[in-house]
C-alpha cells in the first residue's frame, strides 16, 4: 500500500473541478444532476462519515495507519464536517482497528470537523479520553442475538455498561451518540418488533444520549418500515433531530430508506465513503450506504451538504487502490468512467 496524496483539488460547491466539461454532444455533463428540489424536505444534511470506522472494520486487510490519517484527511478535504475516526474496542475483537491510539496521535485535527469515536465501555472510555477525544458512541442493539454478539452481553447488561461511560463523557463535556443496531430486522431473530427498538432508543436516552442513530445493520429495511420507526419514536418524544439513520445497503434499499427518513425530518445520514463497510459480528451486513451515492440525491434534491463530489470521488477511487478492489459505490463506478 502507498499513501502518496495526488489528486488534491480545491473544494469548490459544485461537480466542475478539473474534469472535461464537454460530453460528445457537445453538452457538459457537469451540470449532472440536475437540481429539482421537492417539497418537504430539509434543506441541509450532515453526513456522518463512517467509512474509516464501519468501513475499514470489516476489511479483511489490515490497513496501515498512515493510509487511514491520509484517509480521513482526504474525507475532510471533501468537505465531511463528521467524520467517525476508529473504535476503542477491544483489539482481539476488531483488530483491524486495533491502532486506534496510533491513529488519534496522527490525526490532523481540522477546524470545524468532528471525529468521533466508538467506545463500549469504561476502559475504552479512558483510552479516548487519553488522546483527545471530544465525540463518543456507545453502540446498544435492539435484539438479544446482536447484543450478545457484538458485546457478549444482554441487551439489558450492555446498557449497565454504558452507563457510566455515558455519563463520565458527558461530565467531561462529550458529544455522546447512542447507536441502535437491528432496527428493521436481525438475522438470527428475524422481525424485530417497533416497539422493541423504541424501548431501547428510549434506554439510551435515559442514559443521557446526546443523539440517536438507527442502523439497519444488515440492509433488510424498507421505507415504509422506515417512516413507522420515525413515527413510533415521535410519538415516543424522541426529537427527530437527535435521530440519525444509518443504512447498510445489502438490499439495495439504503437510499429510498434515507429519502423516507428526509420526508420524516430526519437531518443526520450516515454514509460511508465509496460504499466501503460491513459488521464482523453480523452475518450478511455488507457495506454502508455510499456517501457518493447520498451526495448524488441531494446534490439533485438541492440539499446541500458542503461536500465535493469530484474530491470525494478521487479519494473513494485512491482508498480502492489501496484496498486492491473496486468501491462497489456506483456513483463512483459512473464518474469514473465519465
Ligand atoms: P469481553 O470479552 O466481554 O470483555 O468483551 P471484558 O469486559 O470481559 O474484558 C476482558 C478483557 O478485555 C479485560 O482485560 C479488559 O481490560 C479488556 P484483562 O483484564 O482480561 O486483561 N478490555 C479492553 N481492552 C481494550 N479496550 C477496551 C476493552 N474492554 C475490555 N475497550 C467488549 C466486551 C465490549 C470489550 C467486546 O465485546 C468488544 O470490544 N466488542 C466490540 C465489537 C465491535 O466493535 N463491533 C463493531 C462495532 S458495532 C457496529 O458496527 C454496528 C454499527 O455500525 C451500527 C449498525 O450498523 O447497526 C455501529
Ligand atoms: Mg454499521
Amino acid at each position: 500500500m502507498t499513501s502518496e496524496r495526488g489528486g488534491e483539488r480545491p473544494v469548490t460547491s459544485g461537480r466542475g473541478g478539473d474534469r472535461p466539461v464537454t460530453s460528445e454532444r457537445g453538452g457538459d455533463p457537469t451540470t449532472l444532476p440536475m437540481r429539482v428540489p421537492m417539497g418537504g424536505l430539509p434543506d441541509r444534511v450532515t453526513i456522518w462519515e463512517v467509512g474509516p470506522r464501519d468501513g475499514l472494520q470489516n476489511e479483511q486487510a489490515v490497513v496501515p495507519v498512515e493510509v487511514k490519517a491520509e484517509f480521513i484527511a482526504r474525507l475532510a478535504d471533501a468537505g465531511l464536517t463528521t467524520i467517525e475516526a476508529t473504535s476503542f474496542v477491544h483489539p482481539k475483537w476488531v483488530p483491524q482497528l486495533a491502532d486506534a491510539e496510533a491513529l488519534m496521535e496522527r490525526l490532523e485535527r481540522r477546524g470545524g470537523v468532528r471525529y468521533p469515536v466508538l467506545v463500549p465501555n469504561e476502559r475504552g472510555l479512558d483510552r479516548a479520553l487519553a488522546h483527545g477525544v471530544t465525540d463518543i458512541a456507545v453502540f446498544a442493539s435492539a435484539t438479544e442475538s446482536f447484543a450478545r454478539a457484538n458485546l457478549n452481553r444482554t441487551v439489558a447488561e450492555s446498557l449497565d455498561m454504558f452507563a457510566p461511560v455515558v455519563a463520565r463523557a458527558r461530565a467531561a463535556g462529550l458529544g455522546v451518540r447512542g447507536y441502535l443496531s437491528m432496527c428493521f430486522g436481525d438475522p438470527w431473530e428475524g422481525a424485530v418488533p417497533v416497539g422493541q427498538v423504541v424501548a431501547v432508543a428510549g434506554r439510551l436516552r435515559d442514559l443521557g444520549c446526546t443523539a440517536l442513530s438507527l442502523g439497519d445493520t444488515i440492509g433488510v429495511g424498507t421505507p415504509g418500515h422506515v417512516a413507522a420507526l420515525l413515527d413510533a419514536l415521535a410519538a415516543a418524544g424522541v426529537p427527530v433531530g437527535q435521530v440519525g439513520v444509518h443504512f447498510h445497503d445489502t438490499y439495495g434499499q439504503a437510499l429510498s430508506n434515507t429519502l423516507a427518513a428526509l420526508q420524516r425530518g430526519v437531518t443526520t445520514v450516515d454514509a460511508s465513503a465509496g460504499g466501503l463497510g460491513g459488521c464482523p459480528y453480523a452475518k450478511s451486513a455488507t457495506g454502508n450506504l455510499a456517501t457518493e451515492d447520498l451526495v448524488w440525491q441531494l446534490s439533485g434534491l438541492g440539499i446541500d451538504t458542503g461536500v465535493d463530489l469530484p474530491s470525494l470521488v478521487a479519494t473513494s477511487r485512491w482508498m480502492a487502490g489501496q484496498l486492491g478492489r473496486p468501491s462497489p459505490s456506483r456513483t463512483v463506478q459512473a464518474l469514473a468512467k465519465e
